[in-house]
Parts: structure tokens; C-alpha cells; sequence
């Protein structure tokens, strides 16, 4: 039977006499599935190679006889005690040569061979016994992995690594010396032994060596994920493997890991977040991950931690109100999760997370919040079935990289500007028309997007520039943003033509200028109507290209601030400055009249809508995240789902329709 809903499960924190009424408890409210044992390593292996298995194996069987099967997940975000007095080593060390200590988490380098060692003999003896176990139907490798890494380690073993990887991408130091500029500076160097992990200067460091440096983090960490992967599948060749992704976190390339895994998981805790856009509108802020989450295959995702209550360690956030989990639930589901496992099942009363609630309070006693999700459960699961394995098919594509995120993290130019703020600024926009997106990666098929929106396109090479040249050659509505073609990949600055480089007859213009918008904005003027453009500005000079709006303000007002320039069967847009929100909403107007892009539905701010195909219909989401009842009109081809409410929608309240698909009305 497929599985639509679970919870992550530790046995190991409650007594064995309670594990029948959970079991039960379960059961009732509709779950199928269990994650359990990534933390577990202390509890399954106490001494070096002496494995007590047996209460996970009761564990499990008992939760089987009740309908429900396992995940299971490998330790490796948590070594125990014992491992760690031999082998102090393993613990990580941060840029300032200070060791990160063992009585948390994630207190290991994942470079250290000693630590491979143990993960080789605990993930082996793991494998082999449970991998025989018809109960266990998948594999997590650690858990959230990049999480807590802050920069990552940089012991000697991770250096060591690290020029072996610079060999293997460079050959001979001579090419890494001209790679990376060390010119400047006196950084030249005369063997690979002479270069060392990026650690605490005295001042300054050089932007071709920290990219390289976040480019080998990642691999890193992909690489001690298929070290383990690798062992599973070998004992357990029948299981799939996924991973708890942390939407748009950064420390490895989640487009590398999914090519490695059977699906995408993604933890979704709209009450307590990472990486958040304080501009960004909640909704399209808890949006956005799950639409990426599902752009890293194109497939549908599970949510392996879906918030079940308060979250919160030393602080909490707020109490979810009425209705608001079953929304953030269906929001999942909306966006493309197959499958959603709540975290946790029981609130616990030991250790870090006390107070990162579960579906049970400290009590055990069923309250207000595991009602509200068994009746999720219950009124979900049916619908999961008819749209299992269909997606939206979005004709806007926004272009994530990583490699141009981790550019303007070390040098963001202006202090404010981040790479995903300022990928917000068009997610949003198109969010709040109810506009579907689909995150692409770099170097991706764009042919089936009338629309493609790639931000700050700043590390260029002359692949990506034939792409781009090629897909509006070919008709297609290509979105490029200030700070296109600044640089080389290894992040020098190109010298060969004035900006934005080759793509400039594409584009129809040059950018002959530039200005960092410290402490102030700059007007823009679109039509009469008056924006800001905020951070930057490129001053544009037309070379063909037609302005959309000019600035208004400063010694370069009149420049054009937005242009489209006519190529081949398409078109090509430059945004010279990060648009404000009303600004970012006028160009989705733009969008719009020019081409056949239409909204979903027009909704209040905060009533969302997204679809899912089913079987050559669409099953469309109206979400309100507003605590306000929201008037919405449902086209008269709409026909409700059954246990959804209705519109006018309540406070949170979640509708379901049937319809025709988008644009065949
Ligand atoms: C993450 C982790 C969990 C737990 C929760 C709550 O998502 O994967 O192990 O720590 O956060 O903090
Ligand atoms: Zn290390």
C-alpha cells in the first residue's frame, strides 16, 4: 500500500511498555510509516562492535503488526561518547583552529579516516541485519546533512582533501596559480602542499580560493553521503534511499545529492526555519522550499519532518493556531510531497530538543494538536491517492545556483544583497499571482519553458552563454539580472568586452557603469507610476534594447533600469537593480501581457493556489495562511473535494478542486 503519512519515532526515549500504545495511538490516526534510529548510535552499538540490535528489531515488529513500516536511519550526525575518547580527532575544527566538542551534535569531520572507519563497521553490521527485514522499506543516511557544519571543518584531514581535490581539478599548481590569480598578493605557490584551507586571516582572502573552497565543501559532504549509500545499497539492494534536505540550505549542492538518492525528502517547519527572507511574504517564504525541494528531481518529494506542534530549544516559536498544521501539511502536499512524516511523535522530556514539540505533548495524552492532524490524516490520505505521482507542469523556470549563491557570499557587493533574497524578489512576485514555478539547475534543459528567470548570473561561462542565446534564439523569454557576466567560473573578473559580455546582442545593451546603493535606493519610474530599485544598479547603456522603466533619481536618471530586447523568435529582459515588491509585481504584469502566462486564479494576499495533475485533470490547493476568513470565486469548471472546505475559505483553511489543467479550460 502506498504511504501518505508518518511520524518520526524514538522508542529508545520511552519506556518499552508504552511502545504498544503508540503503536496504537498511530495506527488510529492514520499513520503508515516511522523514521527512526538516526540518533541512535550510543543505543545500537554501546562498545566497539557490540551491536544490540534487538530492542530496534522489537521495535519494529511491533509497530509492523500495527500496519506501520520503517525507515531507518544511519547515526552519523550524532557519534557516541566512546567513539570520540579514542578518537578525539574526529571532532570537527572551525576556521579558527578551535575543535568543536562532543555534548551536542554534528561534532564530527567528515573527512577523518578514523570516523569513516567506525561509520564502515557500524553502517555494515546495520545494513546487513536490518537490510533482511521486510519491515524496513528505505534508508536515511545521517541526518539534515550540511546542518550545524557552520564553515565546515578545517583539521588537517579536511586539507589534506582539499588539495587533492584542487590537484584533480587543476592538474599542476601552474594552472591553479593562473585559476585563482595568486599574483595578488604574493600568493603564488610552488606545490600543492603550499596551499591551506581557507582558515581566520588577518585580513582579506582570495575569492577564487573560497569558491573553490564551498565547491569542495559540498563535494565532500556528498562524498560522506555515498560512502554510506554505497553500503546500503550493496546489503539492502531492494530499499530505497532518501534524504531529509533543509530546503535552500547551502553547504552541499542538493542537485548533486538527489542524482544520488531514489527521491528528495525535505523538513518543513514553517514556525522555525532556516535561512529566511525577512522580506518575503510567509506564505511564498514557506512556499519556495518545496518547490525547490521538488526542482532538485522533477519528481515528487516526501517530507521527512513536517512540524506537529510548537518548535523551539532554548526559545519557542508560537503555537500553531487552529487549523494552521493541517494547512502547512496540505501546503506539502499541494506543492508536490507524496508522502509527509510529522516530527516528532512525542514531545521529549530529555535533552536539546525538549521543547521542540511532537504530536504528542510530554504527556503521552492526545491533545488539541494530534487531533487536528489525525483528522488531517484522515481527510487527506484519500486525495493523496488520486494525485500520487502527478506534479504542476510551470512554464516560468527560476535558474538556483549554488555556485552563484556561494560568489555572493563572499563578496556580496552590497550588505544587504544575498543571492536567494534576491531570487525571493521573483519567486515572490510570481507567487502572488498564483503564477507556478519550477526551480531549474544551471546547465538544465530550458526547452519547455516559455519562461526563464535567471538571477544574477555572475559567474558566466561560455556554455551557459550559448544556452541562454540558444533558448531565446528559439522563442523562449529569458530573465537576466544586474551583474550578469562579471565573472569567469573561478571567479576572476572577465576583461575581454565591456559588461554583461557576450550575451550583450542578446540582450541588446551594455553596462557600461555601475553603482552600490549604500544607505539609499534609487527611484524607478515604470509608465508614469513610481518603484525603487534597492542595493544596485547597473547603468545600462541600449544597444536595441527597449527600456520597460528608467530610473528617476540619482545623477543617472533617465538610464534605463529595465529593457527587452527582440532575438531570434524570442525575447531577452535585463533588470539592472533588485526590484522592490510593487516593481517585482509590475514586471510579472509584464509577464503576463506579453505573453500567454496567466494566474491560477486571482486571490486576497496570502491565499494561495497551486495545483497537481491527476490523470489528465488538476487537482487545485486554495490555501489561506491568513487569519481572516478570505472571500476567493472558483471558476465555475471547479468541482470541490469532498472533507476540503469551501469558499468563502475560514481562518487557515484549506479548499480542494477538481478541474480542467491550466490553460485548457
Ligand atoms: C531538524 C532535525 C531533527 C530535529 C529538528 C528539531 O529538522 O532533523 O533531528 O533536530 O530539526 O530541531
Ligand atoms: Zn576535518
Amino acid at each position: 500500500m502506498a504511504i501518505s503519512f508518518g511520524v518520526d519515532y524514538y522508542p529508545e526515549h520511552w519506556p518499552r511498555e508504552r511502545w504498544e500504545t503508540d503503536a496504537k495511538l498511530m495506527q488510529e490516526m492514520g499513520v503508515q510509516v516511522v523514521r527512526m534510529a538516526e540518533f541512535s548510535w550510543s543505543r545500537l552499538e554501546p562498545r566497539e562492535g557490540e551491536f544490540q540490535f534487538g530492542w530496534l528489531d522489537d521495535a519494529i515488529a511491533l509497530l509492523a503488526r500495527y500496519g506501520i513500516s520503517t525507515i531507518l536511519g544511519t547515526p552519523t550526525a550524532a557519534p557516541p561518547a566512546w567513539i570520540i575518547a579514542r578518537n578525539p580527532e574526529i571532532q570537527p575544527v572551525d576556521s579558527q583552529g578551535r575543535v568543536r566538542h562532543f555534548g551536542g551534535r554534528h561534532h564530527d569531520c567528515q573527512s577523518n579516516p578514523a570516523y569513516r572507519a567506525h561509520i564502515k563497521r557500524y553502517v555494515t553490521a546495520f545494513a546487513e541485519h536490518f537490510g533482511k527485514n521486510p519491515n524496513v522499506i528505505g534508508w536515511q543516511v545521517d541526518n539534515e546533512l550540511g546542518n550545524s557544519h557552520e564553515d565546515l571543518c578545517f583539521c588537517e584531514e579536511c586539507e589534506k582533501r582539499f588539495r587533492l581535490w584542487l590537484q584533480e581539478r587543476y592538474g599542476s599548481i601552474e594552472e591553479l596559480n593562473r585559476h585563482w590569480g595568486t599574483v595578488f598578493w604574493s600568493q603564488g605557490y610552488n606545490s600543492f602542499d603550499e596551499v591551506f584551507a581557507p582558515r581566520m586571516t588577518a585580513s582579506g582572502h582570495n575569492p577564487s580560493q573560497m569558491l573553490d573552497w564551498k565547491r569542495f565543501c559540498s563535494d565532500l559532504v556528498l562524498d560522506f553521503h555515498n560512502f554510506q549509500a554505497e553500503i546500503l545499497r550493496k546489503a539492502a539492494p531492494g530499499k530505497f534511499i532518501t534524504h531529509n534536505m533543509m530546503g535552500f540550505s547551502d553547504k552541499i549542492s542538493y542537485f548533486d545529492l538527489a542524482d544520488h538518492l531514489d527521491f528528495s525528502s525535505h523538513d518543513q517547519y514553517p514556525g522555525g526555519h532556516f535561512q529566511e527572507d525577512p522580506n518575503a511574504p510567509r506564505a511564498a517564504r514557506l512556499a519556495a522550499p518545496l518547490d525547490f525541494i521538488r526542482g532538485t528531481k522533477h519528481r515528487p518529494f516526501w517530507i521527512m519532518e513536517q512540524q506537529s506542534s510548537i518548535t523551539g530549544w532554548g526559545d519557542m516559536g508560537r503555537a500553531p493556531r487552529p487549523g494552521q498544521l493541517a494547512l502547512w501539511a496540505a501546503q506539502s502536499i499541494a506543492h508536490g510531497a507524496d508522502a509527509v512524516v510529522f516530527f516528532r511523535w512525542r514531545t521529549c522530556t530529555v535533552g536539546t530538543e525538549q521543547y521542540w514539540h511532537g504530536v504528542l505533548p510530554h504527556s503521552g495524552v492526545p491533545g488539541r494538536c494530534s487531533r487536528e492532524l489525525s483528522a488531517c490524516m484522515h481527510r487527506a490520505a484519500p486525495l493523496m491517492a488520486r494525485h500520487r505521482g502527478g506534479l504542476p507542469k510551470p512554464k516560468v523556470a527560476i535558474v538556483f545556483s549554488y555556485e552563484q549563491e556561494y560568489a555572493f557570499q563572499i563578496q556580496p557587493h552590497h550588505p544587504e544583497l544575498t543571492y536567494l533574497g534576491h531570487v525571493m524578489t521573483y519567486y515572490r512576485a510570481l507567487f502572488e499571482r498564483n503564477i507556478p514555478v519550477e526551480f531549474v539547475r544551471e546547465g538544465e534543459d530550458l526547452s519547455g519553458y516559455e519562461w526563464v528567470v535567471a538571477p544574477l548570473q555572475y559567474l558566466m561561462t561560455p556554455q551557459k552563454e550559448a544556452q541562454f542565446r540558444a533558448y531565446v534564439e528559439n522563442g523562449g523569454n529569458l530573465v537576466l539580472t544586474m551583474r550578469t557576466g562579471v565573472k569567469h567560473e573561478d571567479n576572476l573578473c572577465m576583461d575581454n568586452q565591456p559588461l554583461p559580455g557576450a550575451l550583450h546582442d542578446v540582450l541588446g545593451l551594455t553596462v557600461p557603469e555601475y553603482d552600490c546603493l549604500r544607505e539609499t535606493d534609487v527611484q524607478v519610474d515604470w509608465g508614469g507610476a513610481r518603484y525603487r530599485g534597492l542595493k544596485w544598479s547597473d547603468l545600462v547603456e541600449p544597444q536595441g534594447a527597449k527600456p520597460l522603466a528608467v530610473y528617476a533619481s540619482e545623477f543617472y536618471a533617465g538610464t534605463p533600469a529595465i529593457t527587452v530586447n527582440e532575438y531570434g523568435k524570442g525575447r531577452a529582459y535585463y533588470v539592472a537593480t533588485e526590484m522592490d515588491a510593487p516593481l517585482a509585481a509590475r514586471f510579472v504584469q509584464e509577464m503576463v501581457d506579453s505573453s500567454a502566462l496567466r494566474p491560477l486564479l486571482d486571490t486576497p494576499q496570502d491565499v494561495e493556489v497551486c495545483y497537481r495533475e491527476a490523470g489528465g485533470k488538476a487537482v487545485y490547493f486554495v490555501l489561506n495562511h491568513t487569519a481572516q476568513e478570505q472571500p476567493v470565486e472558483i471558476p465555475a469548471g471547479w468541482t470541490p473535494v469532498e472533507g476540503f472546505d469551501g469558499a468563502p475559505l475560514p481562518p487557515y483553511g484549506v479548499a480542494v478542486y477538481e478541474g480542467p489543467l491550466p490553460g485548457e479550460a
